[in-house]
């Protein structure tokens, strides 16, 4: 099947696709994105991710390129032309085609860039035995809560991991705390089965499958805090997570190598990952837990 992309207006062959050489996004990251996930056909946490998108792009005064309905309609539009029942959708937009200067053009139209492609989003063995992480260093700047296109620092993390045979990599401020992973928010379950993920403030991206997984969590009763902890904390752990569009709830079994609890996916996690799934509508893409 043909895969298709759209850029402003025009649904185009994937190949084909393409934005000017002095687009903002390409010459400063000045721009902002989202990603979703299409489970089953439906789309989980859909407007989740649009007011997020909404958020990002006032923050960098930057307006809506269509209304929000007629990009919830090419978000739909494109995994139909996709024939995409699970994968992802990539909504990009920048502030727009200029002469390259710092400052901001008067005029600038924003660019709208829609990618879609089919995904497993994990394999079951990954499920099976969960994932590794990492840590190291978080070296970005200190407005991470905006979903901006600026990933240099995630990107040198995802290839450390990647050469590590690990699968994330959990950034560390220099407090000792975990901020999130590269991709990813991360959480751990205490010895005495507490959920804890960091609170939302400028040194993460509040993730929509997190804000999810919160109301999940709350509404099922599990004990949930919303503070920092620190690497040590997380080696301690009964059970440890990360969660993202595509990701779901994913048991991360090993830190740095050492495994955490008994070094296999805890029911905590198994539990959380059944209902964010039933929530958004769709059996688990990668097979029954
Ligand atoms: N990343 N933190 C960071 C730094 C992220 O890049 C992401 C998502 C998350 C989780 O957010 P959400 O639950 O809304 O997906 C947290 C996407 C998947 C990406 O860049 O591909």
């Amino acid at each position: 099947m043909p895969r298709f992309a759209y850029v402003n207006g025009r649904y185009l062959p994937h190949d084909e696709a393409a934005v000017h050489i002095e687009d903002r996004g390409f010459q400063f990251a000045d721009g902002v994105y989202e990603v979703a996930t299409i489970v089953g056909g439906r789309f989980a946490d859909l407007e989740g991710h649009l007011a997020r998108l909404e958020r990002s792009l006032r923050e960098l005064r930057m307006p809506w390129p269509v209304k929000p309905a007629s990009l919830r309609l090419i978000m739909r539009e494109l995994a139909a032309r996709n024939g995409v029942r699970d994968g992802l959708v990539y909504v990009q937009v920048t502030r727009g085609v200029a002469p390259r200067d710092f400052r901001f053009p008067a005029d600038a139209v924003p660019t709208l860039v829609l990618t879609c492609r089919r995904s497993r989003f994990q394999t079951a063995r990954q499920l099976a035995e969960g994932v590794s992480v990492i840590t190291i260093p978080d070296i970005r700047w200190l407005r991470r809560d905006i979903k901006t296109v600026g990933l240099l620092a995630q990107s040198l993390g995802k290839q450390k991991a990647a050469e590590a045979g690990a699968y994330e990599a959990w950034q560390v401020d220099p407090d000792g705390t975990v901020t999130e992973g590269c991709s990813s928010n991360a959480w751990i379950v205490t010895a005495d089965g507490t959920l804890v993920t960091r609170p939302a403030s400028n040194l993460i991206l509040n993730g929509i499958t997190r804000l999810s997984l919160l109301r999940i969590a709350r509404d099922l009763g599990i004990p949930v805090e919303e503070r920092p902890f620190t690497v040590a904390e997380a080696h301690a752990a009964r059970e440890a997570l990360m969660s993202s569009a595509g990701s779901f709830a994913l048991p991360v079994t090993r830190i740095d190598g050492q495994p955490v609890g008994e070094g296999r996916p805890g029911p905590l996690t198994l539990r959380l990952r059944a209902a964010y799934l039933a929530d958004v509508g769709a059996p688990d893409p990668v097979g029954r837990v």
